[in-house]
């Protein structure tokens, strides 16, 4: 279900096309997180001066914000080679072995979604980042003897959405950890009017305002909205996107004015309704929506923790008053404590 919404944060099949041609590749053309370029700037530089590897460099937070298109950007601000690859995708100890072996001095290795990494796949990691070696077991049986290799300098990058679930251990030899944050509407404006100049769209200002705004806070999700709204121009406005063709098409689309669908109005409305405005437990809500606890956790919560419109309590999630005000309806404060 979740991969059918236009509003999903993960990669959708649609988005495979343009994608790679909206990825800005350098610093400058990345826009906001400058709390996270600032630092990078300035180990870049070190890094480069000192004709070393960057230390290894861990970036987490919600799909879509921009951890793969920064990892990207670092390689090509380091001029170094990137190897990409995923957690999932390595099975066996003997992949990491051979994708360690494969790089250069300098190089970067980056291994998206890391908290999937099996464990003792994780364990060849330890030396390879502390000590640039690998062990790796030569024969079977009783003639195996284990072989130190040395490994080029490189750097790791991984990302991860869900720091949660990293081992301390491997966490701890990240010397650079961050967090992306969600972007703000003149960031995501910026983003679209980019966006809308590589796509040769026509999109003014207050087109791309509107987007911006029902865009969750996620460039992925703002370029994919550009997109939709731009087929629906091009169909019955001569392509220009203004703002009353973009409110007019985000609408059909079933995105509301702050970037909600039916989803979230189905999950907010229940605990409105179903749980009358009290807190309530994470598996209690997914159960009673039919969805998984984990996609409410990743992929719902974010943004709507973002806007203020539910929040966690040690007894659970709740419904704020902005969110009973977006709905239009009466906060009830008797016998409820303030949440806001
Ligand atoms: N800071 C940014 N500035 C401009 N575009 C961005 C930025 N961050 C992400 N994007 C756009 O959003 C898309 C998704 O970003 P991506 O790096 O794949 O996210 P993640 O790896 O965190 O899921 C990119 O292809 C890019 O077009
Ligand atoms: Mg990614």
């Amino acid at each position: 279900m979740e991969n059918r919404r236009i509003l999903t944060t993960a990669l959708r099949e649609e988005d495979h096309a343009y994608e790679p041609k909206l990825r800005p590749d350098h610093l400058e053309s990345y826009i906001g997180q400058e709390h996270i370029k600032e630092n990078l700037r300035v180990f870049i530089q070190a890094a480069k001066q000192r004709h070393e590897a960057l230390d290894h460099v861990l970036l987490y937070g919600p799909p879509g914000l921009g951890k793969t298109t920064l990892s990207n950007i670092i390689a090509n601000e380091m001029g170094v080679h990137i190897k990409t690859t995923s957690g999932p995708a390595i099975e066996r100890p003997g992949d990491m072995a051979a994708v360690l072996n494969s790089l250069s001095e300098g190089d970067i290795l980056f291994i998206d979604e890391i908290h999937r990494l099996n464990r003792t796949i994780e364990e060849i990691l330890y030396p390879a980042m502390e000590d640039f070696v690998i062990d790796i077991m030569i024969g079977k049986g009783p003639g195996a003897r284990s072989v130190r290799l040395d490994l080029p300098k490189f750097t790791l990058i991984g990302a991860t959405t869900r720091i949660g679930l990293l081992t301390a251990p491997l966490r701890d030899r990240f010397g650079v950890v961050h967090r992306l944050e969600m972007y703000q509407v003149p960031e995501l404006k910026t983003i679209l009017l980019r966006s809308a100049d590589v796509l040769q769209v026509c999109l003014d200002e207050e087109g791309a305002e509107e987007i911006a705004r029902r865009s969750r806070g996620t460039p992925r999700i703002a370029n994919r909205l550009l997109k939709r709204v731009r087929d629906f121009a091009q169909v019955k406005y001569e392509g220009r996107i203004s703002g009353d063709v973009a409110r007019f098409a985000l609408d059909l689309l079933d995105v509301d004015k702050m970037g909600l669908d039916y989803i979230d109005r189905k999950m907010l409305m229940a605990m409105i309704e179903t749980f009358d405005g009290h807190p309530v437990g994470l598996d209690t809500l997914a159960a009673s929506i039919n969805e998984e606890s984990e996609t409410i956790e990743d992929v719902y919560e974010p943004y709507l923790l973002q806007l203020g419109y539910i929040q966690r309590t040690p007894r659970g999630r709740v419904v704020t008053k902005r969110c009973y005000d977006h709905f239009g309806l009466p906060y009830p404060t008797n016998g409820k404590e303030e949440t806001i």
